[in-house]
């Protein structure tokens, strides 16, 4: 796929190493433009488009804020929520072959699917933009732009974030993509944080090193809470433990960001999560400033929204 020179090379959107930072700057700069949009009610620049989410996976914030963007855009959206079951999937049909029939009907494609790889396989396929709404444990690059969106609105800067990242780091495709993200700026700083069983994997901790980013691997949240800008928080991943109930037994409820952890954090460091979050943020963090999680998803509707008018 190879780093894009710049946002007119924007085509399949498969993997967070594609964006390099001035592409990311148009990017946000759009999505900026996009909130003042979505303020009054949305435009109608893309009455001739089509839109397929075709999720083999649930959703709630991807499907349904990929969706808003496209209508909020003039555009118009198929869908089908559960494609395991109601697509002809059920009947055997291949994912490229599902691809090669949608490219028939629609001009950009958002899919989800359980397989690593899966997002890539479509692209090979596919002449309209793929866009990887998370691939299994691989990536989820919307997820991260909407992530790095919402850490420079809050914090007011990448470069010499200190960032820890907390919870299912093995299986969770969120902070993978968002450290390759991140590894594109400068003097950044980030903390993982994990049960054993769910350290982050070595393709992305060799990244970091090739790009000469520091990082530690850490078990105690405590030490670190008081250190850092953002603490981006997971939910342990149960369906992707199949039968290993035992090991995720072992691993959930391991670290909790309550009030007491709001007590050992800067003033203006933020509390983020990909969501959806279980009993790992304790809702009475909810309430307090910091706490940027629903503003985060928010963030999600803006910045997809000015994906697709890149895209299209
Ligand atoms: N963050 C995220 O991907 O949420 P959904 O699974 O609800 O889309």
């Amino acid at each position: 796929m190879g780093n894009l020179a710049n946002a007119a090379k924007l085509h399949h959107v498969i993997e967070a190493q594609q964006f390099d930072v001035p592409t990311l700057a148009r990017l946000f700069e759009q999505a900026g433009e996009m909130e003042k949009i979505a303020a009054r009610g949305g435009v109608n620049d893309y009455s001739n488009r089509v839109m397929a989410t075709l999720f083999y996976e649930p959703s709630t914030r991807t499907r349904f804020s990929f969706e808003t963007a496209m209508l909020r855009l003039g555009g118009r959206v198929i869908s089908t929520e559960n494609a395991a079951a109601f697509s002809s999937a059920a009947k055997g049909e291949t994912l490229e072959d599902t691809i090669r029939i949608l490219n028939g009907y629609v001009d950009v494609i958002v899919l989800r699917h359980s397989e690593v790889g899966s997002a890539r396989r479509a692209a090979a396929v596919s002449k309209a933009p793929i866009i990887n709404a998370g691939d299994g444990a691989g990536q989820h690059p919307t997820q991260a732009l909407l992530d790095l969106y919402t850490i420079r609105k809050e914090i007011g800067a990448l470069d010499g974030l200190r960032i820890a990242m907390v919870g299912d780091l093995a299986q969770g495709r969120t902070v993978r993509s968002l450290a390759y993200l991140l590894s594109k700026f400068k003097d950044v700083r980030m903390y993982f944080i994990s049960p054993d069983l769910l350290r982050m994997k070595e393709d992305i901790l060799d990244h970091l090193r090739e790009h000469g980013v520091r990082f530690t691997e850490e078990t105690d949240l405590e030490r670190v809470l008081p250190e850092v800008d953002v603490v981006y928080q997971t939910r342990i991943q149960k369906e992707r433990f199949g039968d290993r109930i035992a090991d995720y037994e072992q691993c959930h409820g391991v670290y909790v960001i309550n009030a007491g952890s709001l007590r050992l954090m800067k003033p203006r460091a933020i509390v983020m999560h990909p969501l959806p979050r279980l009993d790992e943020i304790a809702p009475e963090v909810d309430g307090d400033p910091r706490a940027a999680y629903f503003r985060q998803a928010l963030n999600g509707l803006y910045v997809r929204m000015a994906l697709l008018s890149f895209l299209l």
